[in-house]
């Protein structure tokens, strides 16, 4: 049983996904809301340290197959001691990335893989949000903010802007096939007037 309310932001690399999320979880503490704020991949001390192997290194350092496996690996741990404790109290668990993300990158832009990500998804997963903000960005402008940030966590930036032009492509079509759960936000805005649409959006389906 889920009591809870579990809603993700998704977006290409640099789109402002972790801005939104702040956002929204101060917005809700703002009302007294039991929020937990969380990200992928990472969100359990597990989790993060698998987060280390995914986030740095040359691009090929793994397969799109060996990813799939290394990102459910983080998101079992991640949604058995973050997100289902959370959402079975009853709080809101709004999470930075989630299982859209694996759909995307290593379903449909790093390789054909959907169909071994679905299926693993399904066996060990299982849960999907109520509710996904999908953050949408030119891909030249995400990946000069992205790589401004020098965070040292480039492995997915450093596989170039052809790359994020396909993800683009990715969650539009993400956002296509499930109408009621993604809306697809206009990121090239000031984070205040974003932060605006999601929370009318949010308060729109409770
Ligand atoms: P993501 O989580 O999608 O990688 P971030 O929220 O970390 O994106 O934002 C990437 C960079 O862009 C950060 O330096 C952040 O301050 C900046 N940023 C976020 N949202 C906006 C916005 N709406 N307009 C301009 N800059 C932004
Ligand atoms: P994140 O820290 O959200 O990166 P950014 O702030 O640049 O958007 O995520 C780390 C990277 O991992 C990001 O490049 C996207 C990638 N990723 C996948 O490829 N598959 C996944 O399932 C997830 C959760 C993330």
């Amino acid at each position: 049983m889920t009591a809870g309310r579990f809603i993700t932001f998704e977006g290409i690399d640099g789109s402002g996904k972790s801005t939104q999320a702040r956002l929204l979880s101060a917005y809700l503490k703002s009302k007294d809301v039991d929020v937990v704020l969380t990200r992928e991949p990472g969100g359990s001390p597990g989790a993060e340290e698998i987060r280390r192997l995914l986030v740095e290194g040359a691009p090929d350092r793994w397969s799109g197959e060996t990813e799939i496996l290394l990102f459910t690996a983080a998101r079992r741990d991640h949604l058995e001691r973050t997100i289902r404790p959370a959402l079975d109290r009853g709080a809101v668990v709004i999470s930075d990335r989630f299982a859209d993300s694996t759909r995307v990158y290593q379903g449909a832009a790093r390789g054909d893989l959907r169909d071994i990500v679905d299926r693993l998804h399904k066996a060990v997963i299982g849960l999907e949000p109520d509710l996904t903000f999908v953050i949408d960005m030119d891909p030249a402008t995400a990946l000069s903010r992205g790589l401004a940030r020098q965070s040292g966590e480039d492995r997915f930036e450093d596989m170039g802007q052809g790359f994020q032009e396909r993800l683009r492509i990715g969650f539009h079509e993400l956002v296509a096939d499930n109408p009621g759960r993604c809306h697809l936000i206009d990121g090239h805005r000031n984070p205040d007037a974003i932060a605006h649409d999601v929370a009318l959006i949010l308060e729109m389906s409770s």
